[in-house]
């Protein structure tokens, strides 16, 4: 699968809302829910805690949609839910964190991997072709940005970009230019799509019109053409 991952660096900027948003713009694609805080999807949207990653590290390998086995549908989604618990969550990724990504990465699609708050990056996100880190235009978030960059471009496959979440002082081509990052998507606050779609509307209701729902429709775009045409990196 091609695997684009999403990811905070601090607070809750909505990862898992617009995980479930962007999948259900792209083609045959999976949310994959590699929160180590602890997945949400299951308790949100009334599903059992299996089928889903426990079950898909377990499987047999697997090469084309033998993934589909193992989803279940959150608002429309097909989304691989991962532990509640951040205990179990994080046992389930020191165990079988190979084996789950060798799965994603020969299976056919694209998954939407929600990797939470981000902290050393894993065996999945390390294996992502694009890593889109979700952050308010404030001071505070945009220097934490600055400090794991870096890093990030080193351990991360493909590209690194940033998707600006809400109103703040600094505008998109500020934070292009003076980071060196590249910006894919701005989101709005939409507190009502986003309470909708947490509370259980499907993404293919009203939700679908929303301002929210829109911008990340044109997200999906910009993912698509990157993950079509990947963006070189800058070596000079
Ligand atoms: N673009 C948005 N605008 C306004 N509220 C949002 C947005 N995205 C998410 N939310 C709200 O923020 C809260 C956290 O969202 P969630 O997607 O679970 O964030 P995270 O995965 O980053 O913790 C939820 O109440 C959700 O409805
Ligand atoms: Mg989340």
């Amino acid at each position: 699968m091609r695997i684009v991952t999403l990811a905070s660096l601090r607070g809750a900027p909505g990862v898992t809302t617009t995980a479930l948003l962007l999948a259900s713009t792209l083609n045959e694609a999976v949310v994959v829910e590699a929160d180590l805080d602890g997945g949400v999807l299951a308790i949100r949207y009334g599903l059992g805690r299996e089928p889903g990653l426990a079950t898909l590290a377990a499987s047999g390998p697997d090469v084309g949609e033998g993934w589909r086995a193992h989803a279940q549908e959150a608002g429309g989604v097909p989304v691989l839910v991962g532990p509640d618990a951040p205990t179990s969550s994080a046992a389930l990724w020191r165990s079988a964190g190979e084996q789950i990504t060798q799965r994603i990465v020969t299976g056919a699609g694209t998954a939407v991997v929600d990797a939470g708050r981000l902290r050393t990056p894993g065996p999945v996100v390390a294996a992502s072709d694009l890593l889109l880190l979700l952050v308010c235009p404030v001071a505070e978030q945009l220097v934490a940005l600055t400090h794991v960059l870096a890093s990030l471009r080193q351990s991360v496959r493909g590209e690194v970009a940033v998707i600006l979440v809400g109103e703040g002082p600094y505008r998109i081509s500020e934070v292009e230019r003076s980071i060196g990052v590249p910006v894919f998507a701005a989101l709005p606050q939409d507190r009502d799509s986003a309470e909708s779609l947490r509370t259980g509307a499907g993404v293919n209701t009203r939700l679908a019109r929303s301002r929210l729902a829109r911008a990340v429709t044109a997200l999906g775009a910009c993912v698509n053409a990157a993950l079509v045409e990947p963006v070189e990196a800058d070596v000079s």
